[in-house]
């Protein structure tokens, strides 16, 4: 029985995260992020070089959010801050993936309460949640509430 009841909140959970993650997908294509947003302040406008593990080429959006945050120098990202970084091939013509992390209050105080998420060109999510391989190098930039790119304090 209880073995049943383990599987069953593990399927649950599993399919929580991968909904939470086409959840976030759809609120961004709605937000139509790459004409509405904000370039992260801290990186070049529009495309940039990049470096391992995220691509040769990328473009790294804020919602107004995080970007009022960032100017503020707020020292934390509030509760919605969305920050979606797309990672291109190095000739920068396709699109290989899109990651994107989003500030949920309460929901990972140990790893500053982001949200995870990967997702293929097409919206595929490939992973959601509290994803350790993320969160494992992100914690590098603990001191800027795990963000790499911007300065918030
Ligand atoms: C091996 C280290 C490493 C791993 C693993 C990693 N990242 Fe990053 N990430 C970085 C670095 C470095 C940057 C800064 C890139 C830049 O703008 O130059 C970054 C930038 C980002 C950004 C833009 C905000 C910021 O921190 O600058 C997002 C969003 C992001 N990563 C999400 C993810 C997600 C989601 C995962 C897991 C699927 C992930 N990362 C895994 C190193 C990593």
């Amino acid at each position: 029985m209880r073995k049943y009841l383990a599987v069953a909140v593990l399927m649950v959970s599993a399919l929580a995260l991968a909904g939470g993650g086409e959840t976030l997908w759809r609120a961004l294509q709605q937000s139509m992020y790459a004409v509405n947003w904000h370039y992260v302040p801290g990186r070049p406008a529009g495309f940039y070089q990049g470096s391992e593990p995220h691509g040769a080429v990328l473009r790294t959006f804020v919602n107004n959010i995080a970007y009022d945050a960032i100017r503020a120098e707020a020292a934390s990202y509030p509760e919605g801050a969305i920050i979606a970084k797309e990672n291109y091939s190095a000739d920068g013509q396709k699109l290989g993936a899109i990651t994107v992390m989003k500030k949920i209050k309460g929901y990972d105080p140990e790893h500053g309460d982001w949200f995870w998420a990967k997702y293929g060109p097409d919206g595929k999510v490939l992973a959601a949640g509290k994803v350790a391989g993320c969160i494992a190098c992100h914690a590098g930039a603990e001191e800027q509430d795990w963000v790499f790119s911007a300065k918030i304090k």
